[in-house]
C-alpha cells in the first residue's frame, strides 16, 4: 500500500517537472504560444518527406536576428499585409495548400518556405543557404 502511494507521488512529481520545463521552454508571444525552436514538418501536406525536417530557431530569429513578425506572418488584404502582432497565427499550410505547384498567384508550400527562408538568407548573405544546411543529411 505505502509503496504504491510513493510510486504515484513519484510519477506526479515527474509529470509536474515535465510541465514546468515545457512552460519555460515555450515562448509566449502576443499572438499565442510557440516553442523557442522546433522542427518544421509538413508531412501532412507533402506526403512523405524526401528531405529531413528543418530545425527553425523561432525565438532567435526575432530576438537575435531582428526579423519582425510580419516578415514571416501575413494576412493579405488588397495586396497589403494587414497582420499585426497580437493577431492569431495560422499555419503556412492552411493557405499555401498546394505542396509543390503554385496555384495561380498563390505560392505552393514548397515555394512559400524557400522564398521566405532562403531568399532572406541569400540577400543577407548570412544564415543557411545550401540544401544540406537546412535539411541536414540523416
Ligand atoms: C523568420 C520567420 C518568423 C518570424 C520572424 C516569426 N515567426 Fe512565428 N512562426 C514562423 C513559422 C515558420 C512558424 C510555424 C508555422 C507552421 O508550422 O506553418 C511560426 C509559428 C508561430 C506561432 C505558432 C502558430 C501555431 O499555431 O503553431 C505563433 C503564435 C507565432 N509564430 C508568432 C510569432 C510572433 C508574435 C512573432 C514576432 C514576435 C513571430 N512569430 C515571428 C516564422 C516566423
Ligand atoms: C492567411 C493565409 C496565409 C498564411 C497563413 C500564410 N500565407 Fe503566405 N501568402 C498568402 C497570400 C494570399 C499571398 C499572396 C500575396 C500577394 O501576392 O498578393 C502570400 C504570399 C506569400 C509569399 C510571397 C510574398 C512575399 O511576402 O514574399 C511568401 C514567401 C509566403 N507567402 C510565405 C509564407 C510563409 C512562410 C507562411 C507561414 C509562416 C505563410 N506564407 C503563411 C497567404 C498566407
Ligand atoms: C528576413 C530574414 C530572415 C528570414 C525570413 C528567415 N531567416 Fe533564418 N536567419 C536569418 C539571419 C539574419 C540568420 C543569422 C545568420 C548568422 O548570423 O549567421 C538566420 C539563421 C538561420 C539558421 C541558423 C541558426 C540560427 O538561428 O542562427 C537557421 C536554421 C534558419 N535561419 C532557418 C530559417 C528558416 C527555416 C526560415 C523560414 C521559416 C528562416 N530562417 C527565415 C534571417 C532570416
Ligand atoms: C533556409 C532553409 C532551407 C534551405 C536552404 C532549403 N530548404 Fe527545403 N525546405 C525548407 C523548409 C522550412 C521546408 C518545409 C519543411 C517541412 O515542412 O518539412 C522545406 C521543404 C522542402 C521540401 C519538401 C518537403 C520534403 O522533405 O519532401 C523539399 C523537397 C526541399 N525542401 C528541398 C530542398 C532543396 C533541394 C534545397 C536546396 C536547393 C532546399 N530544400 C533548401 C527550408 C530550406
Amino acid at each position: 500500500m505505502k509503496k504504491s502511494i510513493i510510486a504515484i507521488l513519484a510519477v506526479l512529481a515527474f509529470v509536474a517537472a515535465g510541465l514546468m520545463a515545457g512552460a519555460a521552454w515555450a515562448e509566449k508571444t502576443k499572438s499565442g504560444e510557440v516553442q523557442d525552436s522546433f522542427k518544421i514538418d509538413n508531412t501532412k501536406t507533402f506526403g512523405t518527406l524526401t528531405k529531413s525536417p528543418v530545425e527553425f530557431t523561432h525565438k532567435k530569429h526575432t530576438d537575435e536576428h531582428k526579423v519582425k513578425c510580419d516578415q514571416c506572418h501575413h494576412v493579405f488584404k488588397d495586396k497589403k499585409n494587414v497582420w499585426k502582432e497580437g493577431d492569431k497565427v495560422q499555419k503556412c499550410a492552411e493557405c499555401h495548400k498546394s505542396p509543390k505547384q503554385n496555384e495561380g498567384e498563390m505560392l505552393s508550400l514548397y515555394n512559400a518556405f524557400h522564398k521566405n527562408c532562403r531568399d532572406c538568407h541569400k540577400e543577407a548573405k548570412k544564415g543557411p543557404q545550401k540544401c544540406d544546411d537546412c535539411h541536414p543529411k540523416k
